[in-house]
């Protein structure tokens, strides 16, 4: 490594070809990678910093943090680095890069639970675990999927409905209301773990997010998010769901699935379901079949959030 020019760039949006070369997608989380879609959606919003490690002037690696916690927390996520350049450091140099000169007490990141990585890197004491969720995936065709929402036709649902960031931002710090939807303190929204502050809802809620939430003032409260995008494997929505899980939630899925088809799709229509570790997974996938999704594996089903300190991580 050391007779090879490494330099680290910021990225902008001028070097998406670039940054989408380094690893074909079809490569990364069995071809659900985000990053060729969200790309521009993430580098226009201000808690995001993306790198580059440009090597001998070919772009090897690249690195992302994303500022949560009013600006606390960095997480990392869309981190890749090209085979031929990988084991090299790149991805340290570029966190090291990013996180030097700057006050963050924690850095986090989601990962698979079958990462053996990280895996590791809890054991070693170099992560530490907070929370974990299950997920499972169900696919269907696009046009399936507009045709049972069709024959179900416009159902007004009895208690879901959408809720917006000022909303969410009161209900994370409604500590009676957030104490049963989040019981570790921590929302995990399409990959990212927030803490329960209310500037975390403006980050939560993209341009891609639908929240939806019912009876929020009882025991039977729920709240699913979606988040969609495109990938060669199909269209993804990743669906988180905190709370109650019972009858009501196939009126969340009726929602997040109609706002699918509000855009364009032509293929494959990949669902991703997470929730609680004692969320019975069967009663998910009986909702799922109503709507022609069947259960499929697609990259793992159990996610990990860890966290670490700086001192801790690079000592
Ligand atoms: C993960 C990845 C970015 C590592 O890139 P790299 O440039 O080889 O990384 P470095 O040489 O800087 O460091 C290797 C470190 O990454 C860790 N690592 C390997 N795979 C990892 C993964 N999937 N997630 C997190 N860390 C990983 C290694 O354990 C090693 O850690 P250590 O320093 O504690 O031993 C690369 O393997 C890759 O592109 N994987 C496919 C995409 C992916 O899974 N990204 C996960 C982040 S969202």
């Amino acid at each position: 490594m050391s007779n090879r020019n490494i330099k680290v760039v910021r990225v902008t949006k001028d070097d998406y070809d670039q940054v989408c070369a380094i690893t074909p997608p079809g490569q990364i989380y069995s071809g659900t990678d985000y990053l060729p879609d969200y790309f521009h959606m993430l580098l226009d919003m201000s808690n995001v910093e993306a790198y580059a490690a440009v090597v001998d002037g070919k772009f090897a690696s690249f690195f992302l943090s994303f500022v949560v916690d009013n600006g606390r927390t960095v997480v990392t996520r869309a981190g890749r680095t090209n085979k031929e350049y990988a084991g090299m450091g790149l991805q340290d140099v570029m966190r090291r890069n990013t996180i030097k000169d700057r006050k963050y007490d924690k850095m986090a990141a989601t990962s698979g639970a079958h990462v053996k990585a990280i895996l590791d890197q809890i054991k070693s004491g170099k992560r530490e675990k907070i929370l974990m969720m299950e997920f499972r995936s169900y696919i269907t065709s696009g046009d399936q999927l507009k045709s049972i929402l069709n024959t179900i036709g416009n159902t007004t649902p009895s208690s879901a409905k959408p809720i917006d960031a000022i909303e969410l931002g009161d209900i994370l710090t409604n500590q009676q209301v957030s104490c049963h939807l989040f019981p570790e303190s921590r929302v995990i929204v399409d990959w990212v773990p927030y803490r329960l502050i209310k500037s975390n809802a403006f980050l939560i809620k993209t341009i891609r997010t639908t929240v939806i939430g019912s009876n929020l003032e009882n025991g039977t409260r729920i709240l699913t998010f979606g988040n969609y995008f495109n990938t060669t494997a199909g269209l993804v929505c990743n669906i988180e769901v905190y709370g109650c899980i019972g009858e009501t939630l196939a009126e969340h899925l009726y929602l997040h699935l109609r706002e699918l088809i509000s855009h364009e799709i032509s293929g494959k229509v990949i669902i991703r379901c997470f929730y609680r570790q004692e969320t019975k997974s069967n009663f998910i996938t009986k909702l799922m079949n109503r709507f022609g999704l069947d259960i499929t594996e697609i990259w793992g089903t159990g996610l990990v959030c860890t966290e670490t300190t700086p001192e801790i991580y690079f000592r």
